[in-house]
């Protein structure tokens, strides 16, 4: 059972006839396979799904495409109702708040900052984003109380803020990373995928294919990372990357001399687009 829902004090209201054991699946719509992914974990693990869809205006910057950002929710519910088919006996409510106003009262005027995450790689380019994207989630699991909450790995950074939020909090939550879900030519899955030309599809996959070959460098080895690191500074001679980084897994410090789990994070940009993607790299 699907139901849509578009006031806060209804789920409000909601919550307090359930338990605590609720899965929350946190969108700004337009869903595609990755978002299903997510659903579908969620469906495995949780009786009761809560779906939400708000394109949060708080982790734009003033030139970003907050306006322009597809709005698709008729469809959005249909994608969701069919992932559910498979799932009868469980509740799924799809939380689409109307106004922002619905998610922060007029003049709301609190921040929710992860310092030290906030500001490097796609925060040192977008700043405020993360603020924005922290702010959101703190104020969607206030509202909703899950037990654990599904978020997709493609956007890596924004995961381990959102990790480090419910830590340093004490939040009672499960963060769960869900790993990224490709096109078959290899471009990870996104909603801005479809700013896209047939010309730029094809030139967006120099991310990824520049990730397989720094993992490749790399090969588990510690000693090969100045190779990967030249490599790097080669290819990043196309000025249409933003940037190509190797990091510490956890804490995403540069400092990785002792680190034992990397991860590889991109940003390409083609016109306005910029495309994220990133990989895991443990060293044996
Ligand atoms: O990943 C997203 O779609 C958003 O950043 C999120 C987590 C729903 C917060 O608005």
């Amino acid at each position: 059972m699907v139901r849509l829902i578009r006031t806060t004090q209804e789920i409000i209201s909601l919550r307090e006839t359930q338990g605590k054991e609720v899965g929350f699946v946190p969108t700004m719509g337009n869903l595609h396979a990755g978002h299903i992914s997510l659903l579908n974990e969620a469906l495995k693990n949780c009786k009761i799904i809560y779906f939400s869809i708000f394109v949060n205006p708080k982790q734009f910057g003033p030139n970003e495409d907050f306006k322009s950002y597809p709005r698709t929710l008729e469809e959005d519910v249909k994608k969701i109702e069919i992932a559910s088919l498979a799932y009868p006996d469980k509740e799924i409510f799809v939380y689409a708040p109307q106004k922002p106003e619905e998610v922060f009262s007029e003049g709301h005027n609190e921040t929710v900052i992860v310092a030290g995450l906030n500001d490097i790689l796609e925060g040192k380019i977008r700043p405020g984003h993360f603020d924005g994207v922290s702010t959101v989630v703190h104020r969607l699991f206030e509202i909703i109380r899950p037990a654990k909450a599904y978020f997709g790995l493609k956007d890596f950074q924004q995961y381990r803020v959102i990790e480090k939020m419910v830590a340093d909090l004490q939040m009672q939550i499960e963060i769960v990373g869900m790993p990224i879900i490709r096109e078959t030519s290899g471009l990870a899955m996104s909603s801005r995928n479809q700013y896209l030309s047939e010309k730029e599809r094809e030139e967006a996959l120099t991310l990824k294919r520049a990730l397989d070959a720094v993992k490749k460098i790399i090969d588990g080895k510690r000693e090969n990372i100045i190779k990967a690191k030249n490599y790097i500074h080669e290819v990043r001679s196309d000025k249409r990357w933003n940037y190509l980084e190797i990091r510490d897994a956890l804490t995403l410090s540069s400092e990785i001399t002792e680190s034992s789990h990397l991860t590889l994070l991109g940003v390409f940009q083609l016109r306005s687009t910029r495309l994220l993607d990133n990989m895991q790299v443990e060293l044996k």
